[in-house]
Protein backbone atom coordinates (compact mmCIF):
# COMPACT_ATOMS: atom_id res chain seq x y z
CA UNK A 1 0.00 0.00 0.00
CA UNK A 2 3.05 2.50 0.97
CA UNK A 3 4.09 1.96 -2.55
CA UNK A 4 1.08 2.73 -4.47
CA UNK A 5 0.29 5.75 -2.45
CA UNK A 6 4.51 6.98 -3.41
CA UNK A 7 3.43 6.24 -7.18
CA UNK A 8 0.67 8.92 -6.40
CA UNK A 9 2.50 11.64 -5.10
CA UNK A 10 5.27 11.50 -7.02
CA UNK A 11 2.90 11.60 -10.61
CA UNK A 12 1.05 14.63 -8.62
CA UNK A 13 4.14 16.16 -8.06
CA UNK A 14 6.33 15.04 -11.29
CA UNK A 15 3.01 17.06 -12.95
CA UNK A 16 3.49 20.30 -11.21
CA UNK A 17 7.08 20.17 -11.30
CA UNK A 18 7.23 20.01 -15.06
CA UNK A 19 3.95 22.13 -15.64
CA UNK A 20 1.41 19.13 -16.41
CA UNK A 21 -1.14 19.78 -14.05
CA UNK A 22 -1.15 22.52 -10.91
CA UNK A 23 -3.38 22.86 -7.89
CA UNK A 24 -6.44 25.11 -8.87
CA UNK A 25 -5.92 29.15 -7.82
CA UNK A 26 -3.52 27.70 -5.30
CA UNK A 27 -1.79 30.83 -4.57
CA UNK A 28 -5.47 31.31 -2.23
CA UNK A 29 -4.27 28.36 -0.67
CA UNK A 30 -6.06 25.96 -3.38
CA UNK A 31 -9.26 24.94 -4.31
CA UNK A 32 -10.83 21.80 -3.78
CA UNK A 33 -11.95 19.48 -6.89
CA UNK A 34 -10.50 21.98 -8.99
CA UNK A 35 -7.06 21.63 -11.35
CA UNK A 36 -5.49 23.49 -13.79
CA UNK A 37 -3.64 22.49 -16.44
CA UNK A 38 -0.38 23.74 -17.82
CA UNK A 39 0.92 23.34 -21.12
CA UNK A 40 2.03 19.92 -21.32
CA UNK A 41 -0.84 18.55 -19.87
CA UNK A 42 -2.90 20.35 -21.83
CA UNK A 43 -1.00 19.07 -24.98
CA UNK A 44 -1.32 15.54 -23.53
CA UNK A 45 -5.46 16.50 -23.61
CA UNK A 46 -5.27 17.87 -26.77
CA UNK A 47 -3.25 14.65 -28.08
CA UNK A 48 -6.06 12.70 -26.69
CA UNK A 49 -8.68 14.64 -27.67
CA UNK A 50 -7.64 14.37 -31.28
CA UNK A 51 -7.05 10.92 -31.58
CA UNK A 52 -10.89 10.26 -30.02
CA UNK A 53 -12.15 12.68 -32.82
CA UNK A 54 -10.21 11.40 -35.46
CA UNK A 55 -10.92 7.50 -34.33
CA UNK A 56 -14.82 8.22 -33.84
CA UNK A 57 -16.01 11.38 -35.69
CA UNK A 58 -13.66 11.97 -38.50
CA UNK A 59 -12.56 8.52 -39.53
CA UNK A 60 -16.76 7.59 -39.61
CA UNK A 61 -19.36 8.41 -41.96
CA UNK A 62 -22.14 7.48 -38.90
CA UNK A 63 -20.95 10.29 -36.82
CA UNK A 64 -21.43 14.13 -36.27
CA UNK A 65 -20.61 16.71 -33.82
CA UNK A 66 -21.48 19.07 -31.67
CA UNK A 67 -20.55 21.73 -29.63
CA UNK A 68 -23.50 22.64 -27.20
CA UNK A 69 -24.00 25.57 -24.82
CA UNK A 70 -22.64 24.67 -21.06
CA UNK A 71 -26.08 25.83 -19.29
CA UNK A 72 -29.27 24.59 -20.66
CA UNK A 73 -33.01 25.63 -19.77
CA UNK A 74 -33.60 24.05 -16.56
CA UNK A 75 -36.26 22.22 -17.92
CA UNK A 76 -33.61 19.81 -19.62
CA UNK A 77 -32.53 18.74 -16.30
CA UNK A 78 -36.18 18.35 -14.79
CA UNK A 79 -37.16 16.52 -18.18
CA UNK A 80 -33.55 14.05 -17.95
CA UNK A 81 -34.41 13.34 -14.08
CA UNK A 82 -31.22 14.86 -12.87
CA UNK A 83 -32.76 17.54 -10.93
CA UNK A 84 -34.81 14.76 -8.92
CA UNK A 85 -32.43 11.92 -9.29
CA UNK A 86 -28.67 13.49 -9.74
CA UNK A 87 -27.89 13.39 -5.95
CA UNK A 88 -25.65 11.70 -3.66
CA UNK A 89 -25.96 10.57 0.03
CA UNK A 90 -24.59 13.23 2.70
CA UNK A 91 -23.04 11.95 5.89
CA UNK A 92 -26.06 13.09 8.09
CA UNK A 93 -29.13 10.81 6.30
CA UNK A 94 -30.14 13.31 3.23
CA UNK A 95 -29.75 13.84 0.04
CA UNK A 96 -27.30 16.38 -1.99
CA UNK A 97 -28.04 17.16 -5.45
CA UNK A 98 -24.32 17.63 -7.51
CA UNK A 99 -25.64 19.71 -10.18
CA UNK A 100 -23.93 23.29 -9.96
CA UNK A 101 -26.90 26.11 -9.58
CA UNK A 102 -26.24 29.44 -11.36
CA UNK A 103 -28.72 32.17 -11.52
CA UNK A 104 -29.26 33.17 -15.42
CA UNK A 105 -31.03 36.72 -15.86
CA UNK A 106 -31.21 39.95 -13.18
CA UNK A 107 -34.07 40.73 -11.27
CA UNK A 108 -37.35 39.15 -11.03
CA UNK A 109 -36.72 38.10 -14.83
CA UNK A 110 -33.84 35.58 -13.27
CA UNK A 111 -33.97 32.19 -13.62
CA UNK A 112 -32.15 28.86 -12.06
CA UNK A 113 -30.29 26.64 -14.21
CA UNK A 114 -27.52 24.22 -13.35
CA UNK A 115 -24.07 23.61 -15.25
CA UNK A 116 -24.51 20.69 -16.95
CA UNK A 117 -23.44 17.36 -15.15
CA UNK A 118 -22.55 15.66 -18.16
CA UNK A 119 -22.33 16.42 -21.96
CA UNK A 120 -25.12 14.30 -23.44
CA UNK A 121 -28.25 16.29 -23.11
CA UNK A 122 -26.94 19.18 -25.05
CA UNK A 123 -27.18 16.23 -27.99
CA UNK A 124 -30.56 15.03 -27.01
CA UNK A 125 -31.93 18.52 -27.10
CA UNK A 126 -30.41 18.96 -30.45
CA UNK A 127 -31.91 15.76 -31.88
CA UNK A 128 -34.51 17.11 -33.87
CA UNK A 129 -32.15 19.89 -35.03
CA UNK A 130 -29.53 17.28 -36.25
CA UNK A 131 -32.80 15.19 -38.43
CA UNK A 132 -33.40 18.54 -39.88
CA UNK A 133 -30.37 19.98 -41.15
CA UNK A 134 -28.16 16.45 -41.64
CA UNK A 135 -31.17 13.82 -42.63
CA UNK A 136 -28.99 10.96 -41.67
CA UNK A 137 -30.26 7.60 -41.88
CA UNK A 138 -30.23 5.17 -38.75
CA UNK A 139 -28.07 4.19 -37.41
CA UNK A 140 -26.48 7.40 -36.65
CA UNK A 141 -24.44 9.35 -33.76
CA UNK A 142 -23.60 12.60 -32.29
CA UNK A 143 -20.43 13.16 -30.37
CA UNK A 144 -19.51 15.76 -27.76
CA UNK A 145 -15.92 16.81 -25.88
CA UNK A 146 -16.64 19.59 -23.42
CA UNK A 147 -16.90 20.64 -19.43
CA UNK A 148 -19.08 19.17 -17.15
CA UNK A 149 -19.66 20.24 -13.94
CA UNK A 150 -20.25 17.87 -10.70
CA UNK A 151 -20.50 19.29 -7.21
CA UNK A 152 -18.89 16.08 -5.65
CA UNK A 153 -19.64 16.27 -2.18
CA UNK A 154 -15.70 14.79 -1.37
CA UNK A 155 -13.20 15.40 -4.25
CA UNK A 156 -10.20 13.51 -4.16
CA UNK A 157 -7.33 11.43 -5.75
CA UNK A 158 -5.70 14.08 -7.71
CA UNK A 159 -8.03 14.45 -11.19
CA UNK A 160 -9.79 11.66 -10.74
CA UNK A 161 -12.63 13.14 -8.86
CA UNK A 162 -13.23 16.73 -9.44
CA UNK A 163 -15.53 18.87 -9.48
CA UNK A 164 -14.81 20.36 -13.21
CA UNK A 165 -13.73 17.83 -15.66
CA UNK A 166 -13.70 17.15 -19.45
CA UNK A 167 -16.10 14.27 -21.15
CA UNK A 168 -16.27 12.94 -24.38
CA UNK A 169 -19.47 11.06 -25.20
CA UNK A 170 -20.92 9.70 -27.93
CA UNK A 171 -24.93 9.22 -28.30
CA UNK A 172 -25.30 6.65 -31.23
CA UNK A 173 -29.18 6.08 -32.27
CA UNK A 174 -30.19 2.77 -33.44
CA UNK A 175 -33.62 0.99 -33.69
CA UNK A 176 -34.33 -0.82 -31.18
CA UNK A 177 -33.75 -4.63 -32.34
CA UNK A 178 -30.64 -4.13 -32.68
CA UNK A 179 -29.39 -2.57 -29.19
CA UNK A 180 -27.73 -5.80 -28.41
CA UNK A 181 -25.40 -6.00 -31.57
CA UNK A 182 -24.35 -2.53 -31.43
CA UNK A 183 -23.72 -2.62 -27.69
CA UNK A 184 -21.45 -5.54 -28.47
CA UNK A 185 -19.43 -3.16 -31.42
CA UNK A 186 -19.22 0.12 -29.07
CA UNK A 187 -17.64 -2.15 -26.33
CA UNK A 188 -15.14 -3.68 -28.58
CA UNK A 189 -14.30 -0.19 -30.23
CA UNK A 190 -13.97 1.37 -26.34
CA UNK A 191 -11.89 -0.94 -25.02
CA UNK A 192 -9.70 -1.18 -28.48
CA UNK A 193 -9.03 2.58 -28.67
CA UNK A 194 -8.77 3.06 -24.86
CA UNK A 195 -5.88 0.38 -24.86
CA UNK A 196 -4.31 2.32 -28.46
CA UNK A 197 -3.49 5.18 -26.47
CA UNK A 198 -1.22 3.61 -24.36
CA UNK A 199 -3.45 2.48 -21.08
CA UNK A 200 -2.01 -0.63 -19.70
CA UNK A 201 -4.58 -3.48 -20.72
CA UNK A 202 -2.98 -5.54 -17.69
CA UNK A 203 -5.14 -2.64 -15.32
CA UNK A 204 -7.82 -2.36 -17.54
CA UNK A 205 -11.24 -4.34 -16.92
CA UNK A 206 -14.46 -4.51 -17.76
CA UNK A 207 -17.38 -4.47 -15.01
CA UNK A 208 -20.91 -5.27 -15.45
CA UNK A 209 -22.85 -2.83 -13.32
CA UNK A 210 -25.53 -4.81 -11.30
CA UNK A 211 -29.36 -3.81 -11.71
CA UNK A 212 -29.21 -1.80 -8.77
CA UNK A 213 -26.17 0.51 -9.12
CA UNK A 214 -27.08 1.64 -12.67
CA UNK A 215 -27.77 5.35 -13.75
CA UNK A 216 -31.81 6.12 -13.57
CA UNK A 217 -31.94 5.90 -17.51
CA UNK A 218 -29.87 2.73 -18.15
CA UNK A 219 -30.86 -0.60 -19.03
CA UNK A 220 -27.53 -2.22 -19.12
CA UNK A 221 -23.94 -0.68 -18.12
CA UNK A 222 -20.13 -1.91 -18.82
CA UNK A 223 -17.73 0.16 -16.65
CA UNK A 224 -14.12 -0.06 -17.86
CA UNK A 225 -12.14 -0.28 -14.72
CA UNK A 226 -8.58 0.94 -14.52
CA UNK A 227 -6.22 -0.51 -11.66
CA UNK A 228 -5.11 2.94 -9.96
CA UNK A 229 -2.84 3.70 -7.52
CA UNK A 230 -5.83 4.09 -5.07
CA UNK A 231 -7.62 1.27 -6.21
CA UNK A 232 -9.71 -0.18 -9.08
CA UNK A 233 -12.24 2.71 -10.02
CA UNK A 234 -14.05 3.70 -13.30
CA UNK A 235 -12.20 4.87 -16.02
CA UNK A 236 -15.08 5.14 -19.09
CA UNK A 237 -18.18 3.82 -19.23
CA UNK A 238 -21.04 1.77 -21.68
CA UNK A 239 -24.94 2.58 -21.43
CA UNK A 240 -27.70 1.16 -23.12
CA UNK A 241 -30.26 4.52 -22.19
CA UNK A 242 -32.97 2.62 -24.60
CA UNK A 243 -35.42 5.84 -25.92
CA UNK A 244 -35.30 7.45 -22.16
CA UNK A 245 -34.09 10.50 -22.83
CA UNK A 246 -35.69 11.31 -26.42
CA UNK A 247 -38.83 10.06 -25.00
CA UNK A 248 -39.00 12.26 -22.03
CA UNK A 249 -38.37 15.28 -23.92
CA UNK A 250 -40.62 14.99 -26.62
CA UNK A 251 -43.34 14.37 -24.02
CA UNK A 252 -41.94 16.87 -22.16
CA UNK A 253 -41.50 19.69 -24.70
CA UNK A 254 -43.89 18.18 -27.00
CA UNK A 255 -41.48 18.21 -30.32
CA UNK A 256 -41.76 15.45 -32.12
CA UNK A 257 -38.08 13.63 -32.06
CA UNK A 258 -38.88 10.61 -33.97
CA UNK A 259 -37.67 9.30 -36.40
CA UNK A 260 -39.34 7.96 -39.83
CA UNK A 261 -37.88 5.35 -41.45
CA UNK A 262 -37.85 5.62 -45.57
CA UNK A 263 -37.58 1.86 -46.01
CA UNK A 264 -40.12 0.48 -44.15
CA UNK A 265 -42.05 3.57 -43.23
CA UNK A 266 -42.28 3.51 -39.74
CA UNK A 267 -42.10 6.25 -37.51
CA UNK A 268 -41.04 5.37 -33.91
CA UNK A 269 -38.26 7.06 -31.35
CA UNK A 270 -34.67 5.45 -31.70
CA UNK A 271 -33.24 4.05 -28.86
CA UNK A 272 -29.50 5.05 -27.84
CA UNK A 273 -26.25 3.59 -26.46
CA UNK A 274 -23.93 5.80 -25.43
CA UNK A 275 -19.87 5.68 -24.72
CA UNK A 276 -18.66 8.24 -22.18
CA UNK A 277 -15.50 8.78 -21.66
CA UNK A 278 -13.63 10.99 -18.93
CA UNK A 279 -10.87 13.09 -19.97
CA UNK A 280 -8.83 13.76 -17.01
CA UNK A 281 -9.21 10.15 -16.10
CA UNK A 282 -7.53 8.63 -19.03
CA UNK A 283 -5.08 11.59 -18.71
CA UNK A 284 -4.45 10.30 -15.26
CA UNK A 285 -4.73 6.57 -16.45
CA UNK A 286 -1.75 7.35 -18.86
CA UNK A 287 0.42 8.47 -16.34
CA UNK A 288 0.23 5.73 -14.73
CA UNK A 289 0.69 3.06 -17.23
CA UNK A 290 3.41 5.45 -18.48
CA UNK A 291 5.39 6.59 -15.44
CA UNK A 292 8.80 4.68 -14.81
CA UNK A 293 11.85 4.43 -12.65
CA UNK A 294 15.29 3.21 -14.30
CA UNK A 295 18.75 3.72 -14.26
CA UNK A 296 20.59 4.87 -17.35
CA UNK A 297 24.30 5.19 -17.56
CA UNK A 298 24.76 4.55 -13.99
CA UNK A 299 22.07 7.77 -13.02
CA UNK A 300 18.63 6.82 -11.88
CA UNK A 301 15.87 8.59 -14.13
CA UNK A 302 12.24 8.94 -14.41
CA UNK A 303 11.11 8.08 -17.55
CA UNK A 304 7.22 8.65 -19.01
CA UNK A 305 6.55 6.11 -21.57
CA UNK A 306 3.87 7.51 -23.78
CA UNK A 307 3.35 6.93 -26.87
CA UNK A 308 4.79 9.54 -29.78
CA UNK A 309 1.51 10.21 -30.60
CA UNK A 310 0.13 11.16 -27.26
CA UNK A 311 3.80 12.41 -25.67
CA UNK A 312 3.14 16.14 -25.16
CA UNK A 313 6.38 16.99 -27.19
CA UNK A 314 7.52 14.51 -29.96
CA UNK A 315 11.19 16.23 -30.60
CA UNK A 316 13.66 18.05 -28.87
CA UNK A 317 16.66 19.81 -30.27
CA UNK A 318 19.52 20.87 -28.60
CA UNK A 319 22.77 22.37 -29.68
CA UNK A 320 25.27 20.66 -27.92
CA UNK A 321 26.33 23.93 -26.18
CA UNK A 322 24.72 26.98 -25.91
CA UNK A 323 28.14 29.03 -26.03
CA UNK A 324 29.01 28.08 -29.97
CA UNK A 325 27.12 30.50 -32.06
CA UNK A 326 27.59 28.13 -34.91
CA UNK A 327 26.15 24.98 -33.32
CA UNK A 328 22.87 27.15 -31.75
CA UNK A 329 22.35 28.69 -35.49
CA UNK A 330 22.32 25.39 -37.04
CA UNK A 331 20.33 23.65 -34.43
CA UNK A 332 17.75 26.24 -34.92
CA UNK A 333 17.77 25.98 -37.99
CA UNK A 334 16.92 22.72 -38.05
CA UNK A 335 14.12 22.92 -35.32
CA UNK A 336 12.72 25.34 -37.78
CA UNK A 337 12.74 23.31 -40.31
CA UNK A 338 11.10 20.19 -38.73
CA UNK A 339 8.44 22.78 -37.50
CA UNK A 340 8.11 24.10 -41.10
CA UNK A 341 7.58 20.35 -42.43
CA UNK A 342 4.97 18.71 -40.32
CA UNK A 343 1.81 20.68 -38.78
CA UNK A 344 1.11 16.77 -36.34
CA UNK A 345 4.22 17.59 -34.42
CA UNK A 346 5.11 19.57 -31.37
CA UNK A 347 9.08 19.79 -31.24
CA UNK A 348 11.20 22.00 -28.86
CA UNK A 349 14.45 23.94 -28.63
CA UNK A 350 16.54 23.44 -25.61
CA UNK A 351 19.63 24.83 -24.72
CA UNK A 352 19.50 24.80 -21.20
CA UNK A 353 22.56 23.41 -18.75
CA UNK A 354 24.35 20.30 -19.48
CA UNK A 355 23.08 17.99 -22.06
CA UNK A 356 22.63 15.01 -19.29
CA UNK A 357 20.08 17.22 -17.33
CA UNK A 358 18.17 18.11 -20.90
CA UNK A 359 18.26 14.52 -21.28
CA UNK A 360 16.54 14.06 -17.56
CA UNK A 361 14.33 16.70 -18.52
CA UNK A 362 12.58 15.28 -21.84
CA UNK A 363 12.50 12.13 -20.29
CA UNK A 364 10.33 13.32 -17.10
CA UNK A 365 7.61 14.59 -19.87
CA UNK A 366 8.19 11.55 -22.13
CA UNK A 367 9.44 12.99 -25.13
CA UNK A 368 10.52 10.24 -27.47
CA UNK A 369 13.31 11.56 -29.35
CA UNK A 370 15.98 13.88 -28.84
CA UNK A 371 18.05 15.24 -31.55
CA UNK A 372 21.60 16.62 -30.89
CA UNK A 373 23.49 18.99 -32.79
CA UNK A 374 27.56 18.42 -32.44
CA UNK A 375 30.19 19.93 -34.13
CA UNK A 376 30.14 16.82 -36.97
CA UNK A 377 26.99 18.53 -37.82
CA UNK A 378 28.64 21.77 -39.04
CA UNK A 379 30.91 18.94 -41.11
CA UNK A 380 28.37 16.03 -42.93
CA UNK A 381 24.55 17.58 -41.32
CA UNK A 382 23.97 14.69 -39.22
CA UNK A 383 22.65 14.73 -35.97
CA UNK A 384 22.31 11.98 -33.32
CA UNK A 385 18.98 11.05 -32.59
CA UNK A 386 18.44 9.45 -28.88
CA UNK A 387 15.39 7.29 -28.17
CA UNK A 388 13.88 7.70 -24.79
CA UNK A 389 13.23 4.26 -23.80
CA UNK A 390 17.01 2.49 -24.86
CA UNK A 391 18.80 5.83 -24.50
CA UNK A 392 20.64 4.55 -27.55
CA UNK A 393 21.85 7.35 -30.50
CA UNK A 394 21.85 6.90 -33.77
CA UNK A 395 23.20 9.50 -36.36
CA UNK A 396 21.04 10.60 -39.06
CA UNK A 397 21.32 13.21 -41.67
CA UNK A 398 19.33 15.80 -40.82
CA UNK A 399 16.99 16.02 -43.52
CA UNK A 400 16.32 12.59 -42.58
CA UNK A 401 14.63 12.85 -39.14
CA UNK A 402 10.89 12.38 -39.67
CA UNK A 403 11.71 9.79 -41.96
CA UNK A 404 13.81 7.87 -39.08
CA UNK A 405 11.39 8.99 -36.19
CA UNK A 406 8.46 8.16 -38.15
CA UNK A 407 6.83 10.88 -36.82
CA UNK A 408 6.05 12.79 -40.76
N1 LIG B 1 -23.41 10.70 -19.82
C1 LIG B 1 -23.12 9.62 -18.97
C2 LIG B 1 -22.35 10.00 -17.79
O1 LIG B 1 -22.12 11.16 -17.53
P1 LIG B 1 -20.99 8.99 -15.78
O2 LIG B 1 -20.54 7.57 -15.54
O3 LIG B 1 -21.64 9.71 -14.66
O4 LIG B 1 -21.93 8.93 -17.05
C3 LIG B 1 -19.04 9.48 -17.43
O5 LIG B 1 -19.74 9.83 -16.28
C4 LIG B 1 -17.55 9.61 -17.25
O6 LIG B 1 -17.22 10.93 -16.83
C5 LIG B 1 -17.00 8.69 -16.15
O7 LIG B 1 -16.73 7.39 -16.65
C6 LIG B 1 -15.73 9.43 -15.77
O8 LIG B 1 -14.69 9.12 -16.66
C7 LIG B 1 -16.11 10.88 -15.95
N2 LIG B 1 -16.44 11.50 -14.65
C8 LIG B 1 -17.62 11.44 -14.00
N3 LIG B 1 -17.55 12.13 -12.85
C9 LIG B 1 -16.31 12.64 -12.77
C10 LIG B 1 -15.61 13.46 -11.80
N4 LIG B 1 -16.21 13.93 -10.70
N5 LIG B 1 -14.32 13.79 -12.04
C11 LIG B 1 -13.70 13.36 -13.17
N6 LIG B 1 -14.30 12.60 -14.09
C12 LIG B 1 -15.59 12.24 -13.90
Amino acid sequence: MEDKTDLMQKIVSLCKRRGFVFPGSEIYGGFAGFWDYGHYGLMLKQNIKNLWWQKFVRGREDLFGIDSAIILNPKVWETSGHVSGFSDPTQDGGRFNTMFQTSVGAGEDAVTSYLRPETAQGIFANFKNYLDAFSPALPFGIAQIGKAFRNEISPRDFIFRTREFEQMEIEYFIKEKNWQEFFEEWRKEMKGWIENIGVDPARLHELEVPDKERAHYSKRTIDFEFDFPFGRKELCGLAYRTDFDLKSHMEASSADLSYFDEETKEKFVPHCIEPSFGLDRLVLALLVSAYDEDEMNGEKRIVLRLKPEIAPVQIAVFPLLRNKPQLVEKARGIYQKLKANSSKLTDIFDDNGNIGKRYRRQDEIGTPFCVTIDFQTLEDDTVTIRDRDTGEQERVLSGEILQFTKLG
